[in-house]
């Protein structure tokens, strides 16, 4: 029921710095976390995954797999992969 714009992978791989943005993708869906980026407890890390999946990060990085870390995401959701 989301009435979010669909983007394709090619759109969100032009996503993948400060200057252009940086997006992401998760299940799905597709989250402009350009503005969370300073914020990010992992500091520049997060940059690994501009353009492309949080998925293979976040099996790496286990501390993501928590309720709160999702709710965060979710404020930053644009779209639809
Ligand atoms: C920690 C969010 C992407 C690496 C955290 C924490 C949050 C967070 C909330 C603190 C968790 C806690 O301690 O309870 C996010 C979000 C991401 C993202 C919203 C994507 C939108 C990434 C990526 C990487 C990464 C792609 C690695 C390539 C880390 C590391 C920590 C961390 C290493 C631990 C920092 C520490 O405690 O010293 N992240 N993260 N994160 N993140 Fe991320």
């Amino acid at each position: 029921t989301s009435s979010l714009p669909v983007y394709s992978q090619e759109e969100v791989t032009k996503h993948r710095s400060l200057e252009d943005g940086v997006w992401v993708t998760y299940k799905g869906g597709v989250y402009d976390i350009t503005k969370f980026v300073a914020m990010h407890p992992g500091g520049d890390k997060i940059l690994l995954a501009a353009g492309g999946a949080l998925e293979p990060f976040w099996a790496l990085y286990a501390v993501h797999n928590q309720e709160h870390v999702l709710e965060i995401l979710s404020e930053y959701k644009v779209g639809e992969l």
